[in-house]
This record gives C-alpha cells, structure tokens and sequence, in this order.
C-alpha cells in the first residue's frame, strides 16, 4: 500500500475509534477480518493483540464480545452473573445472555447462556434486565426483548427458573404470557429498556422502572406497577426524568443511612403505615447515559406515595457525580445477603479499536466487583473491591515505609512483577503552602482540569501518585495521581483533583486515551490521602481517600507488558511528599470461566 492507502488505514482508524468511543458501541462491523488483516499486512502496531495484555483476574469469557452485566444475584450458595454475549465474535451483535456462576465473586465457572432469542418478543435481541427475588426465594428475570429487526423496537419479557431446587439455575423457560410490557402510550419503543429490580409498596404491589427517552432529549425512568408480576401498568408520573439524553440501565436501591456499611436489600425496606420507609435508608438513583456513555447517579428520598424520587441536591442531575471517572458503563448493584452487603457490577470496554477487537478474538471485560455503601456526609457513596480479591494477594507484599519524595523525584518499588498488582499506599504531605490556584473556569469540570495540567505539568501540591505499567526507559507509563489546589473561597476546603493520563501509555497510535478525572470530596488538610490500584495488564482500577473517587482506564503498553511493566511512586510538585506506607501484592489467576 502506498502514502495514499496508508492515508485511507489511518482515517478509517479513526473513524472507527470515533465510532466506537462517541457511543456507537452497539453497531456491527461487517468486514472486520479483512480490515484486521490489512493492518496486519502494513505493519500497523499490533502489540494489542499479545496475549500479555488480556486481564487474568477481571471477569471475562475465554473470548468474543460482553457489555453489560445483567442479574446479578445470590441464589443458594451461589453467585450468578449474567451477561450480555455475542457468541459470534469480537463486536457487538446476536445478543445472548451469557452465564456465569461462583461460590466467592473471584473464581467464575461458564454455564451455558441462560436467555437466547427464541420467542417473537426477544427474536432479535435479548437485551439488559435485572432479577427480583419473589416471597419465596424465587428469582425472576425481567429482560428487555427486541421485537423487530427494523427499528430495534423493545418490550420487556420475564423468564423463570424451570428447577428451582437447582442451585446453578441452569435452565431459564419464558412464560406464554410475554411479553409483559409493551411500549403504550406514546412511549418511544425504540427506547424503552433495562427493567430494574422491582420492589414492594405498602400495597403489597411490585414496582420496577424501566428507562427511556422521552421527546428529543429527556432521559426518563417510568415506573411500572403489578400485583402478580405478571399484568403492569405504568404509574401515570414516572419516578424522575432530566434533560440529559436517553436514561440506558437504571438502578435504584435504598443504602442505610446511619453510618453503617451495611447493605439494604431493595425489596426488604420495611415500610410503615403511613407509606414511608421505616428504617433510615436514603436512596440512589443511577442512569447510564447514553449520550456520554457514563453512568451518574444521585442521592435522594423516595417519596413512596406519590412514586416520585426527589435528589438531595436540587442541581443533582447537572452536578455529575459518578461511580467511576473513567471507563466504566451500564453498571447493576445487588444486595448480597450472605454478607449483607450492596455489591456493583460495571462493564468496560476496550480502548481500541473494533478492527484490533477482532484480531485479538475479544473485547470487553467487568471491572472488580465493588461494595457500595453512602458516605458518612450523605453526600455521596464509597466504594471498594470486595474483601475477597484480597485472596488473590501474593504471599510477600513488597512494603515501602516513610519514603520521602522530593520535587521532580521518582522512586521505583521493585522486587515483585507488577503488570498484576495490588497497590496500596499512603500519602502524606509535608505543606500545603504551595498548592496551585484553582482556574474558577474548571472548578467543576475535573476532565478538562486533568487534561490541560496532566502528570507532566509541574504543579505545587503534585502532581504526585504512581506510574503504573511503566517501561524500563519511561517511554510507557500510565500516571494515576493527585493534586491539590487552594480552596476556591477564603476558609474553604483545598481542592483536590484525582486523574489518570494515559496519554503516554503505549506507542500504539491507534488507541484512545484520554485522561480522566473526579474531584474527591475529601479533607486533606491534615496533608494525608490515600491510593489503592489494581493492575491487571490492560486495566488500571484506582481508588482515591477510600473510594470517594474511582478511575477505571483500560491501556494497552507496547513495552511495558508482561516483565517488562515497572511500577515508580512520582512526584512532580513544588511540595515534599512521603509515602507513609506502600504495600504492594503480585495477583494470582483465579478461575475465569475456563480461559
Ligand atoms: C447498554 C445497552 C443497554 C441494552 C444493551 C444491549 O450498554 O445499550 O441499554 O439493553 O446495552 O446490548
């Protein structure tokens, strides 16, 4: 291929990550193989397609495309995800539900897929839902069928475990009876998915949303009502609605309010008399964005008589507060009742490109189960890996103890290998005296704050934090790091910014890598913050001051793969830092549905 051809292979590179990353995630490539070979034959960086860059012990089918976790749920001893597959290949297409189940969140056994097109309302599709737990301990599914091939027209159908005495529910049958709710009304059937959970009312009648999109640009949760689960309306209100574009994935669920970690199953808030929620729990409400492809949540009341969900912070919907900064979409929590606790479930995508998905047979991974619980100032919720990652810990942490890191220093932690890793560390600083002003213009936009000042722009109080999956020479490195600037009003708390920039992360052209980045709403003027990464390869997971802030970035290094992945804590401020204490573990492979 001459200049002109390779002119042609790099503008359909980008148009395919422009496609892949503006939210066009869903769309089916037809001649994929033959693009993948071309790049092949040109030379093009290929790195992406070394086994050493799939994760080890993030879930994942040994191959072809998953998005959206689905279902998730505790049944007899087990765990069971499920999850939307093509069993056809590397791109998105043929939807299945796909199934798998654990006895701990860490070690996954495939089963085959639970929910395959095979009625007339999921001939095309069986797209995300959710489970409930009936009275009697049986699970339901609600799922969202597509009906019809030319306008993607969507329904939702239930299915049913046909042995309930099986404690791997391997078999799922359709009742005749679906499907259960139809677009009505004028609702927008082409946007009108992802039922949640449901829950019970005084009444002793279910309730579910489902989300959707009304006129050009509201995103809606509707509320459907049912006393059997079986024949729904909807409520004539729906449960909210703001003008963000089309709401994909809801999740709502109540958390205890009283400072405890525990979780609150949504279907056992006890109710009092009078229509209210006797036990102190607030409620989250949680929207993938379609249009922006993160998903938002708020904290806020559940006003149960009038079916309206109210957020605490009336600017809520505008203010932008998310699980995770970085790339992590169409998350479902659950309530686990053998440790009572909430745990989230979010997917990832791949940060390259389709062409690439397809070399290297697979795309998509779900990031580490998380434990979600709300914050003690109610603001907003904190997250962490489940306890049982932990298991996956190397016996011999390397530990670094009160190191001190000067202005412009680097300090590398060696002795164990660290393209898998589990990193913890605490930072403490020594003044915040030089902490840079805040520009009013960015203080509440964190993304272009992290991209004009990234890990290479000398700041006063950092940026300092790590640099993961580093190559020997420095020419890779992914920085996941802090800075802090003086607080915006006279007495007010400093500002601190938590981000990720990629942007050095492989040689590879062809990726998308932007930075990402969170404001973490954390009191740092005792000068102490704290780290915690895990590193798997081709996924960094961070969590800033104990989860208030959380960055998901999927990279894809040339060199520092494998051996060759370095780890450095790095300082780049005016301001001494010292690392307290850094503790870091080497990660073991767990069972990963036979790959
Ligand atoms: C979110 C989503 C859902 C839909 C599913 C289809 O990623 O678009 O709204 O049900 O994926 O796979």
């Amino acid at each position: 291929m001459g200049v002109l051809g390779r002119v042609a292979w790099a503008w359909l590179v980008q148009l395919l990550l422009l496609q892949q990353h503006a939210g066009a995630s869903h769309v089916v490539y037809d001649d994929l193989e033959l693009q993948a070979t071309a790049a092949a034959a040109e030379g093009v960086p290929h790195s992406i397609v070394d086994s050493q860059l799939r994760t080890g012990y993030h879930f994942q089918p040994p191959k072809n495309w998953i998005n959206d976790p689905n279902a998730p749920m505790y049944y007899k001893g087990w765990y069971h995800l499920f999850y939307q597959y093509n069993p056809k290949g590397a791109v998105w297409g043929n939807i299945v539900w796909a199934h798998s189940v654990s006895r701990d969140l860490i070690n996954w056994v495939a089963l085959k897929p639970a929910i395959e097109p095979s009625i007339k309302g999921d001939k095309y599709g069986c797209w995300s839902g959710s489970a409930t737990m009936m009275p009697d301990g049986t699970p339901v599914i609600m799922y969202t069928g597509v009906n019809r091939p030319d306008v993607n027209y969507q329904v939702q159908n239930v299915a049913l475990p046909r042995n309930r005495s099986d404690p791997l529910l391997r078999e799922w049958v359709k009742p005749g009876h679906n499907p259960v709710i139809v677009p009505e009304g004028g609702i927008n059937a082409t946007q009108f998915r992802d039922p949640t959970t449901a829950w019970r009312g005084a009444d002793g009648h279910w309730r579910l949303l489902v989300g959707s999109l009304a006129g050009q640009s509201r995103g809606v949760a509707y509320v459907y009502r049912s006393k059997d689960f079986r024949r729904w309306t909807r409520v004539a209100q729906p449960l909210h609605s703001a003008a963000t574009g089309m709401w994909e994935c809801p999740d709502f669920y109540p958390v205890t309010a009283d400072g405890r970690r525990e979780g609150v199953d949504t279907t056992a808030v006890v109710v009092d008399a009078s229509g209210g929620a006797a036990a102190r729990v607030k409620y989250v409400l949680k929207n993938s964005l379609d249009l922006r492809r993160y998903d938002y949540y708020t904290v806020g009341t559940y006003d149960r008589k009038a079916e309206r969900y109210v957020p605490d912070n009336a600017d809520g919907d505008e203010h932008h507060l998310r699980y995770d900064y970085g790339n992590f979409y169409a998350s479902k929590t659950f309530y686990d009742p053998a440790k009572r606790r909430r745990i989230l479930w979010g997917w990832a995508n791949e940060s390259d490109t389709a062409a690439d998905d397809v070399a290297k047979g697979w795309a998509g991974i779900q990031a580490i189960p998380r434990k979600v619980w709300l914050d003690p100032s109610g603001k907003q919720l904190l997250q962490w890996p489940i306890e049982e990652v932990e298991r996956l810990r190397g016996k011999k942490p390397v530990i670094l103890k009160d190191r001190v890191v000067k202005p412009g220093e680097h300090v590398e932690v060696t002795g164990l290998q660290t393209a898998q890793a589990d990193v913890e560390v605490s930072f403490e600083v020594a003044s915040l005296g030089a902490a840079e002003r805040l520009d009013p213009a960015m203080a509440y936009d964190a993304q272009r704050l992290c991209s004009a000042r990234g890990a290479d722009a000398r700041g006063g109080v950092g940026p300092f934090g790590l640099w993961v999956l580093a190559s020997a020479g420095l020419e890779e490195k992914t920085a996941v790091f802090f800075r802090v600037f003086r607080a915006a009003r006279a007495g007010g708390k400093p500002v601190v910014l938590m981000c990720t920039d990629p942007t050095k992360s492989s040689r590879n052209p062809n990726l998308y890598q932007p930075t990402f980045a969170g404001f973490v709403d954390t009191d740092i003027t005792n000068g102490k913050i704290s780290l915690r990464s895990l590193i798997d390869r081709s996924v960094i997971e961070s969590f800033g001051a104990g989860g208030k802030a959380c960055i998901l970035s999927r990279v894809y290094p040339s060199l520092a793969i494998g051996k060759n992945a370095h780890l450095y804590v790095f300082n780049n401020g005016k301001a001494e830092i010292k690392v307290s204490q850094l503790t870091a573990w080497e990660m073991k492979k767990p069972l990963m549905n036979g790959a």
